[in-house]
């Protein structure tokens, strides 16, 4: 299939699929618009990890999130293989679940040697049920609460401070409680979080002194910190932290955060901590439209591997055991979601609506960040972009729209509108909003659809809901 249609009219499908060659096996998930198994089938229809998507929308319903676990695990590897070859030192991928939580996710990722990234009791108590294991987990958050440093402290898990208060309230409950309640007398094991003054955007990055961030440690503190830290028997300190932002395509900023944190690593050492991990945080960008062109993995890892290379045999250090928490360029590209199309509203010489069964609820990025994402119709992939429409939402809000003039061919009621990468920050970032309930959420592999997330029903809906009995009445035909 061509990606140009005969009357010179482009095909909507064909232009997103990815571009997967013979020769180019090593393609990276974070440059393609598409999961890496989609394939137009013989009906015409959009395929992802052996699924037709019209067949999926049958069995399970739309809104429907898809998560292709062949992009997820590719995805997973090439950052795994990149810090083995890149890097001579040990290296750890933690995958960051803020960007999707779930049992299956952190399965997969555990599965694939990953560990997890989490950043709230919630995403502990998730990471720990799908069996990831307590030494490859790290809680962060800049207002832990204490339920939230307890269930960590039990678990054994890797708290990253960032901040004094949470300090001072570590080496205080270790001392207080904690002892008493684990029984087990091990410092508390923790890295630092420092704020390094990258500051990011996609396209652009500055550097200065003080950055205004609520995350981590002042690197104009560190004296105070690590001499502090060093004289608490209470914490393990093991290592170092900083995350500079996310959806970044410019390579230099992580080269430059890198050398900052290997002369931190060496001040830390000066004043009488011997530090032996350093997280480089996440932050690589996606593909999102054709537009965008992020570095590869690959292209990601070598650079931070190098850096820090140099810098430890300058510095005369040790290499320490490298990590990083990538969330998007993970699962990113490997998700998508298909709608049901409903209602138009044609507005002559100004613009035409066609609205899906879903919107902010289940994708909230457009209306809160003004995210532009690309959408193919599932069940007519090759018919030619004639149309300029905007895609809106089911809610109640004018802002509920999904893509604004989205090149593409022509639907029509009952068509599988698929909106692309959409595997990170939608099911994670979903409300109940106009009380719609969220999707449900399948992964596909080799023909073979599993549901990973069950719809949520109009009882779940009210499942906590209280009525006051004050409020029961026959007049309303409820009785307590
Ligand atoms: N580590 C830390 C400490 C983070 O705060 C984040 C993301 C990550 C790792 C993962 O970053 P990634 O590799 O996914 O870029 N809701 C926004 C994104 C917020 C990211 C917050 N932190 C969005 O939808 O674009």
């Amino acid at each position: 299939m061509g990606s140009t249609h005969p009357a010179g009219v482009q095909n909507s499908g064909s232009k997103y699929l990815p571009q997967v060659s013979s020769k180019n096996t090593n393609i990276s998930p974070n440059q393609q618009l598409l999961p890496l198994t989609t394939k137009i089938n013989s009906h015409d229809h959009l395929e992802v990890g052996g699924c037709d998507i019209t067949t999926l929308v049958q069995q399970f319903g739309t809104p429907l999130y898809i998560l292709d676990e062949e992009t997820l695990r590719t995805a997973c590897r090439q950052y795994r293989d990149s810090f083995k070859h890149y890097y001579q030192g040990e290296s750890q991928v933690l995958y960051a679940s803020k960007a999707l939580s779930c049992l299956a996710v952190c399965a997969i990722a555990a599965l694939e040697g990953l560990g997890i990234d989490v950043v709230s009791g919630g995403e502990l108590y998730t990471a720990l049920s799908a069996g990831v294991s307590p030494d490859k987990i790290y809680l962060h958050g800049n207002n832990k609460s204490h339920e939230e440093l307890i269930l960590a402290i039990q678990s054994g898990i890797t708290i990253v401070v960032d901040n004094w208060y949470e300090l001072h309230t570590l080496v205080s409950m270790k001392s207080s409680v904690i002892g008493n309640m684990t029984g087990s007398n091990d410092p508390i094991r923790i890295m630092l979080r420092l704020t390094p003054g990258i500051e990011c955007h996609t396209h652009e990055y500055i550097r200065t002194g003080h950055l205004d961030s609520k995350f981590g440690f002042d690197p104009n503190q560190l004296d105070e910190l690590f001499s502090f830290v060093s004289k608490q028997s209470a914490i393990n300190c093991v290592g170092l932290h900083a995350h500079i932002g996310s959806q970044i395509f410019e390579r230099q900023p992580h080269r430059d955060l890198a050398l900052v944190m290997v002369q931190w690593l060496s001040k830390a050492a000066s004043l009488g901590n011997a530090m032996t991990e350093l997280n480089v945080g996440g932050g690589l960008g996606i593909k999102y439209t054709e537009s965008d062109d992020p570095p590869s993995i690959e292209e990601w890892v070598k650079p931070i591997c190098e850096v820090i290379q140099e810098a430890c045999a300058v510095l005369n250090m040790p290499l320490p055991k490298l990590l990083c928490e990538p969330g998007r360029s993970l699962i990113g590209t490997a998700g998508i979601t298909a709608y049901t199309v409903g209602s138009s509203k044609v507005i002559p010489d100004i613009r035409t609506y066609v609205a899906v069964d879903g919107g902010m609820s289940d994708n909230p990025r457009p209306i809160t960040y003004q995210s532009v994402y690309r959408p193919v119709i599932a069940n007519q992939m090759s018919a030619p972009i004639t149309e300029t429409l905007t895609i809106a939402g089911k809610h109640c809000e004018s802002g509920d729209i999904l893509i604004k003039n989205a090149q593409m061919s022509k639907t029509k009621p009952g068509d599988i509108l698929v909106v692309m990468a959409t595997g990170a920050y939608n099911y994670s970032m979903a409300s109940n909003y106009n009380r719609l309930p969220r999707p449900a959420a399948v992964v596909v592999a080799n023909g073979e659809a599993n549901l990973i997330l069950r719809r949520e029903t109009y009882q779940d809906l009210i499942k906590q809901d209280c009525l006051p009995e004050r409020l029961k009445s026959k007049e309303l035909g409820v009785s307590s």
